[in-house]
């Protein structure tokens, strides 16, 4: 039984993976300022996680755990705190084994706008981290990284030894993280790290419990394609029908999030197996698919119409961004296994039965630190 902090844990990607690892027989701490994550997220990991009720332990933390010793401990903090990190490394005795490092801000468009914030909590928050870390002796990191370092690469599939180009400041913070772990891991013995770039994370846990809730207009595909299906948007738009691509839109490489969270399982349990290294794994399926393909399976798979339109192309799209995964196979023995079908399925399950997403949390005492949160 090891015990694992994840910074960011209470968003769509941390919650997908705090729930698969504690379901492998991990305790999972949490640190998060729900900026972009939600404890209601939280409250229902450890429902499905089969955790019992929640426990109050300080006026900034929470504990629910069971008899077998499986334990959630969430921590209300900030990643760019040393004083909020030293609280999570050292919550019910400490004694953390590895950190995965989801806290961050992703949206491209925004990084535009807000620089100084995105250097901020990407790059400062993780050498906050990497300072914490040194001073609890924890050298194990397994770092959120993505696909937008390629930038708008030609190569089809991107293999992980594909130049770095990225152009947008998100990428340029992503990019930055992924120096700054590499001269850490050369600058001492003992670094085991992993840096995995994601595709494109899309779909929900099958129990429609949990899933993706962007706050405000989804910059992204998918959750905006489900959001129209759930009547929350009145029609999606389809960045550009002049792609060189088969259908003329743009072809991505989506990857279900039980597939991802499975993932980082893999590669936390290689990493603290093995000797100390740098590892660097391009996570996705390895196969395109178009905006019109997601649209048409989306409507095949849950039975409904989503109205689109076709308008021009988004200032720095590219055509085609498809992962060439052999690596994480040959590591890791991992791969996706879900389908674009199990993705619609499954992404529709959770915005129906969240049309407003979390906001809509049921009476809990982890709800009533939401509606705080969201000052609603
Ligand atoms: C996918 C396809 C759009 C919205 C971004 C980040 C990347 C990662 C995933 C964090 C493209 C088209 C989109 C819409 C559309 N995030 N589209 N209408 O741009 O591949 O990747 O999110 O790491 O870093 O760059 O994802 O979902 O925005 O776009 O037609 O309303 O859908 O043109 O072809 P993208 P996306």
């Amino acid at each position: 039984m090891t015990k694992v902090l994840l910074t960011g844990g209470a968003g769509f990607i941390g919650s997908h993976t705090g729930l698969t690892l504690l379901e492998s027989g991990h305790q999972v701490v949490v640190v998060d300022d729900f900026s972009n994550g939600s404890a209601e997220a939280m409250r229902r990991v450890a429902e499905l996680a089969g955790l019992g009720p929640w426990r109050q332990a300080s006026t900034e933390h929470w504990t629910a755990a069971d008899p077998e010793g499986g334990r959630l401990t969430l921590i209300r903090g900030d990643v760019r705190s040393p004083q909020d990190l030293d609280r999570a490394f050292t919550v019910d005795g400490g004694d953390i084994s590895a950190v995965l490092h989801f806290a961050g801000l992703k949206a491209v468009g925004e990084s535009m706008t807000q620089p100084l914030r995105y250097w901020d909590v990407n790059v400062t928050g993780t050498v906050r981290l990497l300072e914490a870390m040194g001073r609890h002796g924890c050298q194990t990191l397994v770092f959120s990284s993505s696909a937008t370092l390629y930038g708008t690469t030609d190569q089809v599939p991107i293999p992980e030894t594909a130049p770095l180009q990225p152009i947008n400041p998100y990428g340029y913070t992503k990019a930055a993280v992924e120096r700054l772990l590499t001269d850490v891991a050369a600058s001492a013995p003992g670094w085991r790290i992993a840096l995995l770039r994601y595709f494109n994370p899309v779909g929900a846990h099958p129990s429609g419990r949990i899933g993706e809730d962007p706050n405000g207009l989804p910059n992204n595909l998918f959750p905006f394609l489900c959001q129209v299906a759930a009547g929350r948007r009145r029609h999606l738009q389809v960045f550009g029908g002049d792609w060189p691509t088969p259908d003329g839109t743009g072809v991505r490489d989506y990857l279900h999030v039980m597939d991802l969270a499975e993932g980082h399982g893999r590669a936390l349990d290689l990493l603290l197996a093995e000797p100390p290294q740098r590892l660097t794994l391009n996570l996705g399926s390895g196969r395109g698919h178009s905006v019109l393909e997601v649209v048409q399976t989306f409507e095949a798979t849950n039975g409904l119409r989503l109205p689109y339109t076709v308008v021009a192309r988004r200032p720095g799209d590219s055509a085609v961004s498809v992962a060439d995964p052999r690596e994480a196979e040959r590591r890791m023995g991992w791969r996706t296994r879900r389908s674009l079908a199990d993705i619609c399925r499954d992404g529709w399950a959770w915005q129906s039965a969240n049309p407003q997403g979390y906001r809509s949390a049921e009476k809990e005492p982890i709800g009533e630190l939401i509606r705080a949160q969201h000052g609603s």
